[in-house]
């Protein structure tokens, strides 16, 4: 048996400067990890990092997007000692427990659409892109996935396909799989009309293949990595009766702008919903990280087939 407290022990700790961590950064960990500050954290609160050095910091990254809370928020710290009192993990299919079917309840309750909701957690961003593809494939037959460009959904391989950036993500990896075809991102400074980006999926199908291939459209209402660009409630709404006519399941990765991050806690799918029949599948992603415990809950309400 391996003696882990032994093996850890063994590892050098030298000096605590942010060089000296570098240094053994790029001896320790695999260089397809990219390093975009050369400065290591020693702890932080609320906006405040101080790192090994003691050097003060605004943190205007946080967590890229997703620490909504804050670093170390007194709720989220009690929360979490408490769940470690209790226990630490049973995997919840094998051994379920009350706070998962909490947090998917509540979640529910602030999903907006006057419809019955259910929610799957995973524990990261791009697991839950590819549930909701896996959903709406099961769900229409289909496996054509239209996303768009500069769109961004995981480092994964099936996300990386769906990612309409190649660098950084998937240069030098050659062509990533799936039937996945790329639409025109919505964005005026580029050029890009609303219109010209509902065309260039009408194209999608007369040139690459039929709607009735197409199981769903992916896209962030608010693009991230893309470079923070907005779609607008029409051109959502428009995308939302294209699904209706093609019944094609529209999903809208909120990872980044989901939990309150514009102001509400999914506005952009509250602008779908409102105009949208209730017997169309809208699975729907978003998500939020509790920092503190390292742990990344991933919401997502499905369409019926998940049931
Ligand atoms: C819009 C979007 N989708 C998916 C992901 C992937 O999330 P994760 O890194 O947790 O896999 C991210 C991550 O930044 C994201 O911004």
């Amino acid at each position: 048996m391996i003696n882990m407290k032994n093996n850890l022990a063994a590892v050098d700790m030298p000096g605590r400067t942010n060089a000296e961590m570098m240094e053994r950064r790029e001896n320790a960990v695999a260089r397809g990890v990219g390093a975009i500050h050369p400065i290591f954290a020693e702890r932080a609160e609320n906006s405040t990092v101080w790192d090994v050095e003691g050097r003060e910091y605004i943190d205007f990254s946080g967590g890229i997007a997703v620490l909504n809370t804050g670093h170390m928020h007194p709720e989220i710290k009690k929360a979490v000692t408490q769940q470690l009192d209790a226990f630490s993990h049973t995997c919840f299919m094998v051994l379920a427990y009350e706070g998962y079917v909490e947090l998917c309840e509540r979640l529910n309750n602030l999903v907006p659409g006057d419809f019955p909701k259910k929610t799957a957690l995973f524990t990261s961003g791009s697991e839950a892109v590819e549930n909701a593809v896996k959903v709406a494939r099961a769900h229409t037959g289909r496996t054509g996935v239209i996303a768009f460009t500069s769109g961004y959904h995981g480092r994964t391989m099936a996300t990386l396909a769906l990612t309409g950036k190649v660098s950084p993500y998937s240069a030098g990896m050659g062509i990533m799989s799936g039937d996945v075809f790329r639409a025109e991102y919505p964005c005026e400074l580029h050029g890009t009309s609303e219109d010209d980006a509902i065309q260039s999926i009408e194209r999608i199908f007369k040139n690459d293949a039929e709607p009735t291939d197409i199981a769903a459209i992916l896209l962030e209402p608010v693009q991230g990595e893309g470079g923070f660009y907005v779609a607008s409630p029409t051109f959502m709404q428009r995308l939302r009766s294209l699904c209706d006519q093609h019944g094609i399941v529209l999903i809208a990765d909120e990872v980044q702008t989901g939990a309150g991050r514009t102001g509400t806690f999914l506005p952009w799918n509250k602008w779908v919903y409102q105009r949208t029949s209730l017997l169309s599948p809208n699975p729907l992603l978003a998500d939020f990280l509790y920092r503190e415990s390292q742990a990344k809950l991933r919401l997502w309400t499905p369409s019926q087939p998940a049931d």
